[in-house]
C-alpha cells in the first residue's frame, strides 16, 4: 500500500508518499481500506518529533494519522459485529495516513450512509476528545455554561456543538472575528476575539460576573491564570492541549477558594479498553445524532493524500476552521 510516512523529523517536506508493507488484522480486527483521513494538530508534533507515537522500540519510519473512515476489506476471525464491505470510521494511535489501517473491532464506529467518507474521516479524533472532555471529564450538566477556547479548532468545533446540543451555554475564544462569525453558526452564543479583548474580563461579563462552569483548554500556560478567574465557584478546567506552552504557575488560593477542579486528558496514550469504553459509548450516545443532522463534522478543506505537506503548512498558519481532511484515492 501507499503511506505517508516519517523517516525523519522537521517541517513539512519530510512527509513523504512511498510504498510500505500492508498492515495485517489480528483475530478482532478489522483491516479497512481508508477513503480519508484528518489531520490533527498532533500529527504536525510527532512530524517535528515532539509527539513519538506510543510503542516499544522506534520503528524504522512512523506513519503519522490518528483517525480514518473507510471500508471494511477483511476481518479477523474473531470479529462479530462488522463484516467486508461495512462503512466505519475510527481512531488510530497512528498509521492513518495509509491506503488500509487495522482497528480493533470494539474501537470502530459505523458510519452512517448520509455522511460522506470525507465528513467520517473528520469526526473521530475531534468529537471523542470533545465529548470525553464534556461528559466522563467534566460531567457538565444541564444549563452550564460552557467556555470553548480555540473554537475554531477541530477540537472546539465539535466541543461547541457537543456542548450546545446538550443545553449549555457556549462562550468560546478564537483570534478572529471572521471564525468568531462561524463558531456562531455552530452554537456558541457569545464569540470573543482574544487577539482583541480581554478574554477572561469578557466571560465575566458575559456570565453576569460568574463565569464559566467547564473551561476547555487548548492553549496552557498563558491562559493558566485567566482560566481560573474566568471559571465560577466548583468549576471544572480540562486541559486538553498545551499550544501556548506546558508549564506555567497558577496561584492554589484561588484554586483552593473556588473549589476548582482540574483535570488533564489524552486519548492516543490510553489503553485499548478505555479507548473501547469511550468508542461505545459515543456510537450510543452521540452518533444518532449525525444520523438526524444536530450534530454535523466541520470540514474546512479535502486535500489529496499527496498534499499532505500544503495540508500541514495550512493548518500551522492557523486558516482552519474546523478539520483539515486528505482524500486518499
Ligand atoms: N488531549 C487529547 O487527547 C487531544 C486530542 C485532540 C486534540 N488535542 C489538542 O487539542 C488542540 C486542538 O487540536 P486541533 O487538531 O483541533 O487543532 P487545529 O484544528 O489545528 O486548531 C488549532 C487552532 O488553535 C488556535 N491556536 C493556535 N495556537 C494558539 C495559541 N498559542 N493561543 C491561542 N490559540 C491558538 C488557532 O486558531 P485561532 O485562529 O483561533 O488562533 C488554530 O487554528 C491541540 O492542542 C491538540 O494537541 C488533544
Amino acid at each position: 500500500m501507499r503511506a505517508i510516512v516519517l523517516e525523519e523529523h522537521g517541517g513539512p517536506e519530510v512527509l513523504r508518499l512511498r510504498d510500505v508493507p500492508d498492515p495485517a488484522p489480528g483475530p478482532e480486527e478489522l483491516l479497512v481500506r481508508t477513503g480519508a483521513t484528518a489531520l490533527n494538530r498532533a500529527d504536525v508534533m510527532q512530524r517535528e518529533g515532539r509527539y513519538p507515537q506510543p510503542g516499544g522500540r522506534a520503528p524504522a519510519f512512523e506513519i503519522p494519522g490518528l483517525e480514518f473512515a473507510g471500508i471494511v476489506e477483511a476481518v479477523g476471525e474473531r470479529v462479530t459485529a462488522f463484516r467486508s464491505g461495512d462503512r466505519v470510521c475510527g481512531l488510530l494511535a497512528g498509521g492513518g495516513y495509509a491506503e488500509k489501517v487495522v482497528i480493533h473491532e470494539r474501537q470502530a464506529i459505523p458510519l452512517p450512509d448520509d455522511l460522506s467518507i470525507e465528513e467520517g474521516a473528520a469526526i473521530p479524533e475531534v468529537f471523542l476528545t470533545a465529548y470525553d472532555a464534556l461528559f466522563p471529564q467534566a460531567g457538565m450538566a444541564l444549563g452550564d455554561t460552557v467556555l470553548v477556547h480555540a473554537g475554531g479548532s477541530g477540537v472546539g468545533t465539535a466541543a461547541i456543538q457537543l456542548a450546545r446540543i446538550s443545553g449549555a451555554r457556549v462562550l468560546c475564544t478564537l483570534g478572529s472575528d471572521d471564525k468568531g462569525a462561524r463558531a456562531r453558526e455552530l452554537g456558541a452564543e457569545v464569540a470573543i476575539n482574544y487577539k482583541t479583548s480581554d478574554w477572561a474580563a469578557a466571560v465575566k461579563e458575559a456570565t453576569g460576573g460568574r463565569g464559566a462552569d467547564v473551561i476547555l483548554d487548548f492553549v496552557g500556560a498563558p491562559y493558566l491564570e485567566q482560566n481560573l478567574q474566568a471559571a465560577t465557584p466548583r468549576g471544572r478546567i480540562v486541559f486538553i492541549g498545551t499550544m501556548g506552552g506546558p508549564s506555567g504557575q497558577i496561584n492554589l488560593g484561588v484554586l483552593m477558594s473556588k473549589r476548582l477542579q482540574l483535570f488533564g486528558t489524552v486519548l492516543r496514550a490510553r489503553p485499548l479498553e478505555e479507548k473501547a469504553t469511550l468508542a461505545q459509548a459515543f456510537i450510543r450516545h452521540a452518533m444518532p445524532l449525525f444520523r438526524s443532522g444536530a450534530l454535523r463534522p466541520v470540514v474546512d478543506r479535502v486535500f489529496d493524500i499527496s498534499e499532505a505537506p500544503d495540508a500541514h503548512r495550512y493548518m500551522e498558519a492557523n486558516r482552519n476552521f474546523g478539520k483539515i481532511v486528505l482524500r486518499i484515492p
